[in-house]
């Protein structure tokens, strides 16, 4: 059979060359250049990677036009609806969904080394109060490599498969313990007895001898917000794991990359962004003032949690909360003014011409930030629940970057636009 090949034609002499286009197993077809500078003498130029595949992945798959997100074959809904979080983090990095023993086990090994070192309490009390416990999260992650030295070994895949377990099981205490220690509290221990999403509610909500009463409705809704986190295929903070994984450093610096470039407020920081709106807008009767200004082509308000980038007939994580929100609020008995505004611009905006037109519905962080509030989870930490979710996911594509055959390290080139020969004569 013959290959598939795109011929490209320079139209300053008339050059041609060809091309060959890659097929996955599905979604769009691509266009290898990898040897297209040594074949051409030039670069591609692709601010912002729009129309870039940066490599081969079997993880998750995304159809923004039809609204479809899958991780490993399966699909969003059926791993928030039927599977907990710690099923699909057992997915991502084993590629297959675990037996009920398998299940058992991951569980047993992530409250075994849910602990941290209690060298590590220094770290914490070294940082002043209010710290952003995602400044926290992000050093503790790099600071855990300094107390398993002797386990560092990335060629061997026992030893990153202990490293993967190891920040897993991790994080959420890490998280929890940021968030205490940032605002002079107490910290809770993990409990072993307890399941990996109810010990992170219980280490952020217990107070000592004053252990907190969780309902199972809220444990539910804060693993489904992990599962939907948890991968997202080549995003900034995955691409940023997989470009420090592609220098071989190990998965502790390479996490911690991924925590940083999560922290932006373009990528991380959106449903808190929802929570601060709804805030502002403080009433039910001042929400058709903000629905115009969302409107109105000469002002640049927005409305937070509504449109995606990708997903352009709906977010399919968002459908899966909206459930749970309900659900939450019903149970919980949730009545606050916060909500109500929610309820108002969520009515508006489905059913408004200038929202349904331009595919202007909600996302996942409209639901996930009224979801975390009714938790009462502080909006400081609406970030670090992100990271908790995402881990797994940037584990998974950095154990495939390491699994594949030759790792390129990431280096980009560029269009230089600035000075040239300024040097004078010497
Ligand atoms: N409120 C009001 N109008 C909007 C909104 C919004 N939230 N989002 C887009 N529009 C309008 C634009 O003004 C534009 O109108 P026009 O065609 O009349 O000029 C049209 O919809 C298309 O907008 P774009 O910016 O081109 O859409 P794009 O797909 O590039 O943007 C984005 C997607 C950035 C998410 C945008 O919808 C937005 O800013 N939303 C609010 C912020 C938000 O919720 N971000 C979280 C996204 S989810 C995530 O990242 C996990």
């Amino acid at each position: 059979m013959s290959k598939k090949t795109m011929t490209l034609t320079d139209n300053r002499n008339g050059n041609t060359y060809e091309l060959p286009i890659l097929d996955g197993t599905v979604g769009p077809s691509v266009v290898d250049i990898s040897t297209f500078y040594k074949e051409t003498g030039m670069f591609t130029f692709d601010r912002g990677y729009t129309s870039t595949a940066s490599c081969r992945s079997e993880i998750t798959y995304i159809d923004g036009d039809k609204g479809q997100l899958m991780y490993r074959g399966y699909d969003i809904s059926y791993l928030a609806n039927e599977k907990t979080f710690l099923d699909t983090a057992y997915l991502l990095l084993n590629k297959e969904l675990p037996t009920a023993e398998e299940l058992e086990n991951f569980s047993e090994e992530m409250k075994k080394r849910s602990f941290i070192h209690e060298g590590m309490k220094k770290l914490f009390d070294s940082f002043p109060d209010r710290a952003h416990p995602m400044a926290i999260l992000s050093a503790g992650v790099s600071a855990l490599s300094t107390f398993y030295f002797d386990h560092l070994d990335i060629d061997t895949p026992q030893e990153y498969t202990e490293m993967a377990n190891r920040i897993i099981a991790k994080i959420p205490t890490l998280a929890a313990f940021s968030y205490r220690y940032s605002n002079g509290l107490p910290i809770i221990y993990p409990d072993i007895k307890k399941g990996f999403t109810e010990n992170f509610l219980y280490m952020m909500r217990s107070y000592p001898h004053n252990y907190v009463d969780l309902r199972p409705i809220e444990i539910k809704a804060l693993d489904t917000i992990f599962t939907l986190h948890a991968d997202h295929e080549q995003n900034a903070s995955t691409t940023s794991v997989r470009n420090v994984g592609s220098t071989h450093a190990h998965p502790y610096a390479a996490i911690s990359a991924g925590i940083s470039a999560l922290w932006g407020r373009a990528h991380g920081g959106a449903n808190e962004s929802v929570i601060r709106q709804l805030e502002m807008i403080g009433t039910v009767d001042r929400v058709d003032e903000f629905i115009a200004r969302a409107k109105d082509k000469d002002d640049s308000f927005r409305l937070m949690g509504f449109g995606h980038r990708v997903y352009k007939s709906f977010d399919p994580r968002a459908k899966a909360l909206k459930a749970i929100r309900n659900d939450l609020v019903e149970e919980l008995g949730i009545n606050s003014e916060l909500i109500e505004v929610a309820n108002k611009i969520e009515q508006i905006a489905l059913n408004d011409d200038y929202f349904i037109s331009r595919n202007l519905y909600p996302n996942i962080d409209f639901y996930s930030g009224l979801i975390l509030q009714s938790l009462i989870i502080p909006k400081v930490m609406f970030a670090v629940i992100f990271v908790i979710g995402r881990t797994p996911g940037w584990i998974a594509q950095w154990i495939e970057l390491q699994e594949q055959d030759v790792i390129k390290i990431a280096r980009p080139r560029q269009l230089y636009v600035g000075t040239q020969d300024r040097t004078p004569e010497y």
